[in-house]
């Protein structure tokens, strides 16, 4: 079967979006595209540009040299999945750490940098054959995909994974910290102005909460396979 669809994942803060993606695009031999890495990328190049820092946001200077942000994703056959570059550099491990997660929800409310990665999602996936996660994948990036997800699950629960997440990548970080980031998060992306977080209509909802990632894939393959039998 050749017919290739647009799956959209969207959803809080640390739900699994990511984790969930990429065993579809693995099982289905698609192209997972993470669209928060990009957020992160021009969080990470607004911070070394002192655009940000926290206590003063240069929104002006960073809209002024967005152009001076080449960001691309060049697969690594080693780990199976693209890693985010910033004008040739490898900032995949820079972007992920809890001192980004605190800045990048108020970069992704600018509506200059958005329309700037969504051009740039819109055309990574307008031959389909595409997961991307994010946060407003079906709502305004693929309004046509075929199977759109939102993912939710206690901010408890999202906080405890991305604890974990962190402390096993070697990072010193408090739970706290990481709890209220996700909620502060969490908070910002549901209440901006541009493309808030919104479950779109058609979305399914799954509450991962009480569902290991085994059962969690089960179930989204499935709604996956019967929309391919119907397309
Ligand atoms: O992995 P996690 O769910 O914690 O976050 P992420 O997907 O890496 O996204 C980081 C941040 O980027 C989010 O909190 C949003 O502020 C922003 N983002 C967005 O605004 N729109 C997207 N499509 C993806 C991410």
């Amino acid at each position: 079967m050749n017919i290739k669809i647009t799956i959209a994942i969207d959803g809080y803060s640390s739900t699994g979006k990511s984790t969930i993606a990429k065993q579809l695009a693995n099982q289905l031999g698609y192209v997972y595209v993470d669209s928060g890495a990009m957020y992160r990328a021009m969080t990470f190049f607004a911070m070394k540009n002192e655009f940000i820092s926290k206590d003063h946001f240069d929104v002006t200077s960073l809209i002024e040299n967005l152009d001076k942000a080449q960001l691309k994703f060049i697969y690594n056959p080693s780990i199976g999945f693209a890693e985010m570059y910033l004008n040739d550099e490898n900032i995949e491990k820079a972007i992920r750490t809890l001192e980004v997660s605190n800045f990048v929800s108020q970069v992704a409310a600018i509506s200059e940098v958005r329309k700037k990665l969504v051009t740039i999602q819109k055309e990574m996936g307008k031959n389909k054959g595409v997961v991307m996660d994010g946060r407003d994948i079906g709502t305004v990036v693929f309004t046509d995909a075929e199977i759109k997800i939102f993912m939710t699950s206690s901010a408890e629960t999202r906080a405890k994974r991305r604890f974990d997440e962190l402390i096993e990548k070697g990072q010193e970080v408090s739970y706290d910290d990481v709890y209220t980031n996700v909620v502060a998060r969490d908070r910002v992306d549901t209440t901006r102005k541009d493309s808030p977080l919104v479950k779109a209509d058609e979305a399914i909802e799954i509450d991962n909460s009480n569902l290991t990632k085994e059962e969690q894939f089960a179930i989204i393959l499935k709604l996956v396979e019967e929309k391919l039998r119907d397309v």
